[in-house]
């Protein structure tokens, strides 16, 4: 997959350099493209923004340089604006770009696009109810989320497919060495040998973990017979 990103701040980028995605962007399983939009502007100062027309505080992203710099790239495949407006990113869409061959994010900072700017993605997403300084952090924490589930970027392969949210529950709880720590014993199902104990066990945690910390997600979760029970046992024990 190859991703291109938008921004005024290239350097911000390291964090997708080091660790799982470091190694998989020098193992050319995924390429990361970082275009800084300011090298696409004609004046001397190297303007990006200018004041909003209609008047008022601030200033306002200008459409050309980055529209320069998005018609620079040979391909761009799906655009993406990260912008607190927009629609909120999740496993689901993180699954959905990871099939993607290309993706290109647009980061905005300090202040707001032009309006037509917006015309040029395919796509506005927003990481949460609340503003960051730039898109920057926002594209990141996206890439992070969709590059993992590329193959061959996570060591263990078995690991996404287990993990929160992917089947709409919370993970289960995990536990190493020490096996007391001050008291604090690890569940003996753990240590008991018996592996279906153990996926039942994990079962009902991951479950009990959504229904104590994210009820929400219980209502577009369609449960079985067998996690109905589970789940009256957990309100029952809970109580
Ligand atoms: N840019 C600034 N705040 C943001 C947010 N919450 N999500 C996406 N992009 C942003």
């Amino acid at each position: 997959m190859k991703i291109n990103v938008l921004t005024l701040f290239p350097e911000m980028f390291t964090p997708l350099q080091t660790s799982m995605l470091g190694r998989g962007l020098e193992d050319n399983k995924w390429q990361l493209n970082l275009v800084n939009f300011r090298d696409f502007t004609s004046d001397v100062h190297h303007h990006v923004d200018d004041t909003p027309y209609g008047g008022g505080a601030g200033m306002v992203l200008q459409i050309l340089p980055i529209k320069k710099a998005l018609d620079s790239l040979p391909s761009k495949g799906r655009v993406i604006i990260t912008a607190p407006q927009g629609h909120k990113f999740n496993q689901n869409l993180a699954q959905k770009w990871s099939t993607e061959e290309e993706l290109t994010f647009i980061c905005g900072h300090y202040e707001g696009f032009d309006q037509r700017v917006y015309d040029l993605a395919d796509e506005v997403v927003s990481i949460g109810d609340y503003v960051l300084t730039g898109g920057e952090l926002p594209t990141m924490s996206m890439i992070d989320a969709t590059v993992r589930l590329l193959p061959g970027i996570l060591g263990n392969a078995a690991s996404p497919v287990e993990e929160s949210f992917s089947h709409g529950l919370l993970e289960y709880p995990q536990y190493t060495r020490p096996e007391d720590f001050n008291g604090e014993k690890v569940p003996p199902v753990l240590i008991s040998g018996n592996h279906q104990k153990i996926a039942d066990w994990r079962h009902k945690e991951a479950l009990r973990a959504t229904y104590l910390q994210r009820p929400d997600m219980l209502e577009n979760y369609e449960l079985n017979a067998e996690e109905q029970k589970m789940l009256a046992e957990i309100k029952e024990e809970e109580n």
